[in-house]
């Protein structure tokens, strides 16, 4: 098993390299990811006034919801670790109380702005190299009796479209990055629903649950663009991004054929979306401690 900080700089790396993609599929993947986190929305039941922080929050798309959902009074801080995602999000939203920074969560002491009413995160969690830390950070940030609800992908066979792009597209394309090995950072590594408990216990958190959520993506019957977004934000999307034109359009298809699947000619595309919505709250502090 590779070391925290050799993880962490793969991690940073991986997400330098993914923007670009998730930059120019933004508008798209806010429209089309929306069920992802949906559940954790409503979970927090946010009120006019709160404070609440998104983790992970990619190009803010999510965060600018829950922004909208505390106000006129309450304020909303996303916070990645893309330098460039949140300088397209500060771009792409503006509001009262809402701000976006960057930051690497498993590193901060406290979030700024902390302490939060309310932490959101929608598919990131898994995704840090030492989980414990980042949630640590997260609790940290929270006030006591404050509460934490995201939402993360469970294992491939819940989600069997999530490869299909990068598989597809890989034979026309160069290197990609290494893919995770079993608990390292990636869209499985939350996968058991004893070890998410047990990461988040040992982070200080109490009253915690993992409970499935199935949902289910509808991206427009446009394989074309299907095909774009799903190589563009994945593991394939740098690879994708240095190719000539000709290669691009044959990884393109060669997606769009893997994903052929979850397409029904006149009605669509169905991606099943396996996820754990998971929600905690934060201890009162025990005498003596933080
Ligand atoms: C799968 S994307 C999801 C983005 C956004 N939440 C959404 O649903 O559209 C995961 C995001 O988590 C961020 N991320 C990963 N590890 C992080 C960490 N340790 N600290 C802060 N952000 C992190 C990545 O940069 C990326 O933008």
């Amino acid at each position: 098993m590779t070391d925290t900080s050799a993880l962490r700089a793969r991690n940073a790396d991986f997400w330098a390299q993914a923007a670009p993609g998730w930059i120019t599929h933004a508008d798209w993947h806010d429209e089309v990811g929306r069920p992802l986190g949906a559940a954790a929305l409503d979970w927090l039941r946010l009120r006019p006034g709160e404070r609440v922080l998104d983790v992970g929050c990619g190009c803010g798309g999510a965060t600018a919801e829950l922004a909208a959902a505390v106000a006129p009074s309450g304020s909303a801080v996303g916070l990645d670790l893309a330098a460039a995602m949140v300088a397209a999000a500060r771009a792409r939203f503006a509001a009262p109380g809402l701000r976006y920074l960057v930051g690497d969560i498993e590193t901060l002491d406290r979030v700024p702005g902390a302490p939060f009413d309310a932490v959101h995160s929608r598919m990131a969690l898994m995704l840090f190299a030492d989980p414990v830390a980042g949630l640590t950070t997260i609790r940290r940030s929270l006030r006591t009796g404050g509460r934490l609800a995201a939402t993360v992908f469970r294992d491939g066979g819940a989600n069997p479209w999530l490869p299909a792009a990068m598989l597809g597209a890989a034979p026309f394309l160069g290197a990609m990055p290494p893919l995770p090995i079993g608990d390292e950072p990636g869209p499985f590594a939350f996968a058991d629903p004893a070890r998410v408990t047990r990461l988040l216990t040992a982070a200080g958190f109490t009253d915690v649950a993992v409970v499935a959520q199935d949902v289910a993506l509808e991206p427009p019957e446009d394989p074309e663009a299907v095909a774009a977004w799903l190589i563009e934000i994945g593991p394939a999307g740098a690879a994708y991004r240095a190719a000539l034109p000709s290669a691009q359009k044959s990884a393109r298809a060669g997606a769009a054929r893997l994903l052929e699947r979850f397409r029904t000619a006149g009605n669509g595309y169905r991606l099943p979306a396996g996820c754990w919505l998971i929600t905690a709250t934060t201890p009162e502090p025990a005498r003596g401690q933080e």
